[in-house]
């Protein structure tokens, strides 16, 4: 019988830390209940692989001495891990696989990271390739710069492949040491609230954040020439150079270097379980994400501000890279259903959309049968 590879990766959720981690800055994610799964199995080919993504019920064919990136699309993230597992030096012969998931797409869980870590995570296994974690995480990172097109940073591969159950980790994303705590919420939990909207700037946006990020730090190293990226910036050093940067250059900076503030602090609050500490950093993370840095959207905004009232949420804020995608809130457990059906309501009342909650577990990232 023909050696078949299962590999489960999850998607991810973030307690808080957006958009620092292509800064060098700090994240605090972990990996949930929802997966992607990839099945893969040779095919006795030297270089042809067949692909099928059961959700669209797609084949997608290509030979591994000759891909290119189709338009956009799914096959991207596929071919993407493929040729930089090649780059790598993986020495592969043609294989047949098909993939399937339950991290819902564009939520901002994270399932494009899911979906490129398993196929990493069976390929690794199937061809015996020996590559350690890291290599696997950075290498789907790379499939998403290099076919896919966004410049994202490590986060979400990395959660995707680290991540333990039960646990949250604070990644330096500089050093890439990290650390495993477990999330003890007390009497509150994790609620997710999808909007259900995915505005179509968002890859565009994300990389011209970054790029903004960039110009900040090209400025300031004109005056402190060891800077290497905003990880080395500090908010006193940069109100300082306020007149040297453009508003909103100086504003996606403030950004930046406050949220890596606020990981930091929100770890320490976590581990004392200060969760009123916890929640009012989150919601500062939200404001600045909404006014700083401007990667939130009228349907994340709304739902947030109709946490603001209810004293039985610590914290809420738009989760991942935002234009959509889910808001994350810290909740008291036995408020969660009266709140989904009151956000709900207001919700589909306010959008004409229909709101989806997701209480999610924290689970291992990878698992491989
Ligand atoms: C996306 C990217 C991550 C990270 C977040 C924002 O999920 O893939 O690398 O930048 O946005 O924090």
């Amino acid at each position: 019988m023909k050696k078949q590879i299962i590999a489960h990766a999850s998607g991810r959720i973030n307690i808080i830390g957006e958009h620092t981690d292509y800064n060098d800055g700090f994240v605090l994610p972990a990996a949930i209940d929802k997966k992607s799964t990839f099945k893969v199995w040779k095919n006795g080919t030297e270089s042809t692989c067949n692909i099928l993504s059961e959700h669209f019920q797609i084949t997608h064919q290509f030979d591994l001495k000759d891909f290119q990136p189709v338009k956009s699309g799914w096959e991207n993230y596929v071919m993407g891990v493929v040729s930089e597992l090649q780059k790598l030096g993986a020495d592969l012969s043609g294989f047949d696989g098909s993939f399937d998931g339950t991290v819902p797409i564009g939520s901002g869980m994270s399932s494009s990271a899911a979906l490129e870590c398993s196929l990493a995570v069976a390929l690794n296994v199937l061809f015996d390739l020996g590559f350690d974690n890291w290599q696997l995480i950075k290498a789907s990172q790379m499939a998403e710069h290099h076919f896919v097109g966004i410049k994202c940073g490590i986060m979400d591969q990395f959660a995707s492949v680290m991540g333990r159950k039960n646990q949250v980790m604070l990644l330096d994303c500089r050093s890439l040491e990290f650390e495993y705590f477990p999330l003890e919420l007390g009497d509150y939990q994790l609620l997710l609230l999808d909007t259900n909207v995915s505005h179509s700037l968002a890859n565009s946006a994300y990389n011209e954040r970054r790029l903004q990020c960039e110009i900040g730090v090209k400025a300031l190293q004109q005056k402190y020439p060891t800077i290497v990226n905003l990880r080395d910036v500090s908010l006193v050093k940069l109100m300082g150079f306020k007149k040297k940067l453009s508003e909103v250059v100086y504003n996606r900076c403030k950004h930046v270097i406050s949220e890596d503030n606020r990981v930091l602090a929100a770890t320490k609050a976590l581990k004392a379980g200060k969760l009123d500490q916890l929640g009012e950093l989150i919601y500062e993370s939200h404001h600045s994400l909404q006014y700083n840095y401007e990667v939130s959207c009228k349907e994340l905004d709304f739902l947030v501000d109709l946490t603001r009232n209810e004293a039985n949420i610590l914290g809420s804020r738009m989760m991942g890279g935002g234009f959509g995608g889910c808001t994350i809130n810290i909740i008291k457990k036995d408020f969660v259903e009266e709140f989904i059906e009151k956000a709900a309501l207001a919700y589909q009342t306010k959008f004409d959309r229909t709101l989806t909650p997701y209480q999610v577990s924290i689970e291992d990232g990878i698992t491989v049968e």
